[in-house]
C-alpha cells in the first residue's frame, strides 16, 4: 500500500475535518438542564467501563469549546463533525425543549462559521435520553418517532446555518453492541431486542430525514455507518458462509434498507426474529440521501461459529499483522475497498469519511510534545487509500479524522487515546500531537495546490 497521498485526486472544495461526539467530550452532564442519557446510566454502573470512568467531565468541552475551536484553526481544518446531545436539547426525550441546551449548539455553530469551519451535525451518537430507555428504548417504535421530533427541533434552530446533518452515527453499534453483545449502553444481550432496535433506528433515520428536510429545506442529509471489509479466515465453505453473514450483519443490514432494497433476506432468516414492520416503513427508511458517511477502522477475518451469538461468525485474531492500541488490525486498503464498494453498489451522490483514526498509548515528552509516529503512519496510509479511491471514481467529498481530542472511549474509558490533540485529563491542558501537525501539513498542501490551480 503506497503512503503517497494523491492530493490532485481530491476535489477543490474537499472538507478537511475532525470529529467528536457529545458524550465523549462535553462533560457538564448535569448543567443547564441536561438530563441523563443511557450512557450516564451505563458508565455509572459498576464494572461497565474501564476504571469506572464516566463522561461526567470528559474534555470539559462544554466550557472550553472556544479553546477547542482555536485548536481546529491551528490544524487548519475547514470542517468539524460534532454531535448534538439529545438529553441536552429534549431532556425527557420527548416534550419540552431545553432552551439552554439549544443555545449551546447555536453559539458553537456561530463560532465555527466565524472561524471558517463548516459544521457537520450528527443528531444521534448513542446518548439516548434515559427517560426514553425507561419506556423501552430503541426496541420500541415510539423512540423512532420521538427521534424525528427532536431532529426537527434541532434542524429548525440550526438549519439556517448548518448545511450538513447526519441522522445516526453507527447504528450497528447501538443495536448490536448495545442490545446483543451488551458491552455498550443500554447493555442488553437479547437478540429480539437487538433486531427490533436495529429496525427502529433505521425507521428513526427515515423519519428524521423527512423532518430535517421539512425544517431546513437547504440541508444535505446523510447517515453514518461503520463498515468493515470481511474475509473468511478459513477455506471451509462454512467459513465463507460465516463471512457472508458477518458482511450482512455489519454492512448490508445497514445499507440495503436505506437504498430501497429492504432488509437482506438471508439476514432476516439468520436472526429468525420477526421485524416490527408496518406498511410504508420501508419507503420511509429509503428516503433519498444527499451523502453517505463511512467510518472505517479495521477489517474482520471470521470463521463459522454455530454455537456463538448471531450472526454465528467469530473474529479471528491473525498473528503477525500490525495493530493499533485497541488491538484492531491495521489495513488501509479496506478504506479504499469500501469506498469503491459503496460507489459501485449504492451510487451515493457524495461520500464523506466521517471517522477514521487510531488509538496508541501516547507519551508526553519532558519538553511537552507528543510524538506519535504510529498514528501518523496510520493517518497517511489511510488518506493515501482514500485518494486512490477518489482517483478511481469514488465521490469522496471530505475526511474527518477521529478524533479532534483524546476523549471518553466508551467502555474503555480514558484508557484509549484517539486524538490529534492530547488531553491531560487532570489539568485539561491540550497539546497538538505529531499527527495533528502532520494533518495540518497535508491540509495545507492541498490548500496550496487548490490556490495554485485557481
Ligand atoms: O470513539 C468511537 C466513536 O464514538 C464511534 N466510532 C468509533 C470510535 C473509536 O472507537
Amino acid at each position: 500500500m503506497s503512503d503517497r497521498i494523491d492530493l490532485a485526486a481530491l476535489p477543490h472544495d474537499f472538507l478537511w475535518g475532525t470529529a467528536t461526539a457529545a458524550y465523549q467530550i462535553e462533560g457538564a452532564v448535569a448543567e443547564d438542564g441536561r438530563a441523563p442519557s443511557i450512557w450516564d446510566t451505563f458508565s455509572h454502573t459498576p464494572g461497565k467501563t474501564d476504571n469506572g470512568d464516566t463522561g461526567d467531565v470528559a474534555c470539559d468541552h462544554y466550557h472550553r469549546w472556544r479553546e477547542d475551536i482555536g485548536l481546529m484553526r491551528r490544524l487548519g481544518t475547514n470542517a468539524y463533525r460534532l454531535s448534538v446531545a439529545w438529553p441536552r436539547v429534549v431532556p425527557g426525550g420527548t416534550g419540552p425543549v431545553n432552551a439552554k441546551g439549544l443555545a449551546f449548539y447555536d453559539e458553537l455553530v456561530d463560532a465555527l462559521l466565524e472561524a471558517g469551519i463548516t459544521p457537520s451535525v450528527t443528531l444521534y451518537h448513542w446518548d439516548l435520553p434515559q427517560a426514553l430507555q425507561d419506556r423501552g428504548g430503541w426496541p420500541e417504535r415510539e423512540t423512532a418517532e420521538h427521534f424525528a421530533e427532536y431532529a426537527s427541533v434541532v434542524a429548525a434552530r440550526l438549519g439556517d446555518r448548518v448545511r450538513h446533518f447526519a441522522t445516526l452515527n453507527e447504528p450497528s453499534c447501538s443495536a448490536w453492541i448495545g442490545h446483543l453483545e451488551g458491552t455498550m449502553a443500554p447493555g442488553l444481550t437479547d437478540l429480539t431486542a437487538a433486531v427490533r432496535a436495529s429496525y427502529h433506528l433505521l425507521l428513526g433515520h427515515g423519519l428524521a430525514t423527512a423532518a430535517i428536510r421539512a425544517a431546513a429545506p437547504g440541508a444535505e442529509v446523510g447517515i453514518v455507518n461503520n463498515l468493515s471489509t470481511v474475509f473468511a479466515a478459513g477455506d471451509r465453505p462454512e467459513d465463507e458462509a460465516a463471512a457472508r453473514r458477518q458482511d450482512g450483519h455489519v454492512n448490508r443490514w445497514w445499507l440495503d434498507p436505506v437504498h430501497g432494497r429492504g432488509f437482506p433476506a438471508d439476514m432476516v432468516e439468520t436472526y429468525g426474529v420477526d421485524l416490527p414492520e408496518r406498511a410504508g416503513d420501508l419507503r420511509t427508511i429509503a428516503a433519498p440521501l444527499d451523502w453517505l458517511g463511512l467510518n472505517y477502522y479495521f477489517p474482520a477475518h471470521v470463521v463459522d461459529d454455530p454455537g456463538g451469538p448471531a450472526p454465528y461468525a467469530r473474529a479471528v485474531r491473525r498473528p503477525d499483522v500490525p495493530r493499533t492500541g485497541m488491538d484492531w488490525e491495521i489495513d488501509a486498503s479496506g478504506i479504499e475497498t469500501l469506498l469503491l464498494r459503496l460507489t459501485g453498489e449504492y451510487a451515493p451522490r457524495k461520500i464523506y469519511i466521517t471517522e477514521n483514526g487510531s488509538a496508541f498509548p501516547d507519551v508526553v515528552r519532558p519538553d511537552g510534545t507528543v510524538d506519535d509516529p504510529e498514528r501518523q503512519d496510520y493517518l497517511v496510509r489511510h488518506l493515501a487509500a482514500c485518494a486512490a479511491a477518489a482517483r478511481k471514481g469514488a465521490p469522496l467529498a471530505g475526511y474527518f479524522a477521529w478524533s479532534l481530542l483524546d476523549n471518553f472511549e466508551w467502555a474503555y474509558g480514558y484508557a484509549k487515546r484517539f486524538g490529534l490533540v492530547h488531553v491531560d485529563y487532570g489539568t485539561q491542558v491540550r497539546t497538538i500531537k505529531g499527527t495533528g501537525h502532520r494533518y495540518a501539513d497535508i491540509v495545507g498542501a492541498h490548500r496550496s495546490r487548490v490556490r495554485r490551480a485557481a
